[in-house]
Order: C-alpha cells, then structure tokens, then sequence
C-alpha cells in the first residue's frame, strides 16, 4: 500500500512538468524561410534567422582532444551546434540574455530527456571538457535568436520548454547528417599521412546531402562541415529543406588538405 502511493507520488511528480508545458502554436501552410514571401508571423517563419546551419566539429587536435578520445567514438563526427543565419549568412548573436539559462542539464532531465542528454553527452561534447558550459553557450549565442522558439510561440507557455526542442531538433537533423560515412563511401578516411583536395571532400559531402556544404579547416585539417537549411515553418514541427550555403565559404587549401584520427 506504502509503495503503491509512493509510486503514485513519484509518478506525479515526474510527469508534472511535462503535463504543464504548453504546446507549439500550429502553423497553416507556412511558407519557406528566406522566400520571397513574407509573414508577419515569426512563430511560423524563422526570420531573420532563415538559414538554420547545422554544424560539425572533427577534434582531432591532441594537446585538446583528450577528453573527446575517452567520450566520443572515432568514427563520429560531434556538434557543435545549429545556428540561425540570415538569408545572407549575416547573422545575430545573444539575443536574449534573460534566456540565458545556466541549468541546460537540469532543464533536459526535468523535461524526461535523459536519453537525449546521454546522447549529448558523447556526441556534442565540448573541447574542453565542460558540456554543460558548451550547451548553455550554443544555446545562449544562437538558440535564442531562432524566432520560432520565441516563448510567445507557444500557448500556455511554460519558462524553459522550448529549450528541449532546441536540442532535440538539433539530435535529430544530426543524426540524419553522417559525415563520417559520406567521406567513407568516396575513399577519404582518418589518416596520419594521406591528404585529400578540397574539391573532392566537397564532392563526397553533396553527394551524401544533395547540395553543396560549407567546409572549414585549422592548420590545413579538416575540422568543421555546416550543412544548411530552410524551414517550412517552426524549427520545433516544420519542415527542414536541404540547401546551398549562403555567407561563410569554405577555408580550406584546394589540395593538401589533413584529415587526421582522433
Ligand atoms: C533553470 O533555470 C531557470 C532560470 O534560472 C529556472 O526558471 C528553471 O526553473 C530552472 N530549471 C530547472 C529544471 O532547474
């Protein structure tokens, strides 16, 4: 009987944040982010931020890679986050500072996203080690300027709930994005001595993912691929379209370009 009411308790008590937070405002017939047309409506258009930029770390280098060789696997590219650029691939930058949560781990639990957090926890990892510094940073300097995650997005709202969504669609277009395999497939792989051009990463990553991305390097090795997108609506339930990058173009040498293991 105890235990019983205690399950009960427990139970309420878990679910209760989740059953209070409010829901996404539906969108009808949305249109395309960075279109020619245009809507008052920034809950269901994502502007100015109309080209969501997913976009990937390759930590190879070993005086700070030490943390990442224990918690990420070796074939595996990590996140660094999912910016929301203008359609000129300007963008904005810490929008609000009110928004600026310092608990990112304890917001994710509370909203009974434990299996989300584990999977962050190894797969969008920080530098230097401190995750949970590197999440509220990402989120504070570029999830806050998504306009469709704007707290006025959601009916009932509750403070925090739209941080989870934050993550999750970031999880879960990464997930669709496996750069490893897509360099795999064309021949180029981690190497101590083989380099590979530009032209041909570029070639293996847009055959994988349809258009063009955006690669960067450090020191002539690959360290980053940013694959971009419109949206069809709200980052939370719309539609995300793969295209070319607009702004920022690729740094790395034409030829000669590193690729090493981690
Ligand atoms: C996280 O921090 C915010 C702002 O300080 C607070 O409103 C919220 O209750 C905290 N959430 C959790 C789960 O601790």
């Amino acid at each position: 009987m105890a235990i019983t009411k205690l399950g009960v308790v427990f139970s309420t008590l878990i679910a209760l944040p989740v059953a209070l937070a409010g829901s996404v405002k539906t969108c009808s017939d949305p249109p395309l982010s960075c279109s020619s047309s245009t809507s008052s409506n920034t809950c269901c258009l994502n502007t100015p931020g109309g080209q969501l930029v997913q976009t990937q770390f390759w930590d190879s280098n070993p005086s700070t890679g030490m943390s990442l060789i224990l918690s990420c696997p070796s074939d595996s590219w990590t996140i660094h986050g999912l910016w929301p650029d203008h359609c000129d691939g300007t963008y904005d930058s810490s929008c609000d500072s009110k928004r600026a949560y310092k608990n990112i781990t304890q917001i994710l639990q509370a909203a009974g996203k434990g299996d989300l957090l584990s999977y962050m926890d190894t797969h969008w990892v920080d530098i230097n080690g401190d995750n949970e510094q590197f999440w509220e940073h990402e989120w504070a300097k570029h999830g806050t300027c998504i306009s469709t995650l704007d707290p006025n997005c959601y009916t009932s709202y509750t403070p925090t709930q739209e941080v989870p969504d934050f993550f999750q669609k970031t999880i879960d277009l990464f997930t669709t994005l496996d750069s490893y395999t897509a360099l795999k497939n064309a021949g180029i792989v981690p190497s101590t001595s083989a380099t590979y051009t530009s032209a041909k990463i570029q070639s293996a990553l847009e055959t994988a993912f349809g258009h063009p991305v955006t690669i960067r390097c450090q020191s002539k090795a690959l360290n980053e691929i940013w694959y971009s997108f419109y949206v069809q609506g709200s980052v939370q339930t719309g539609n995300f379209v793969p295209t070319a990058p607009v702004g920022t173009t690729s740094n790395c040498p034409s030829s000669g370009v590193k690729y090493p293991p981690k």
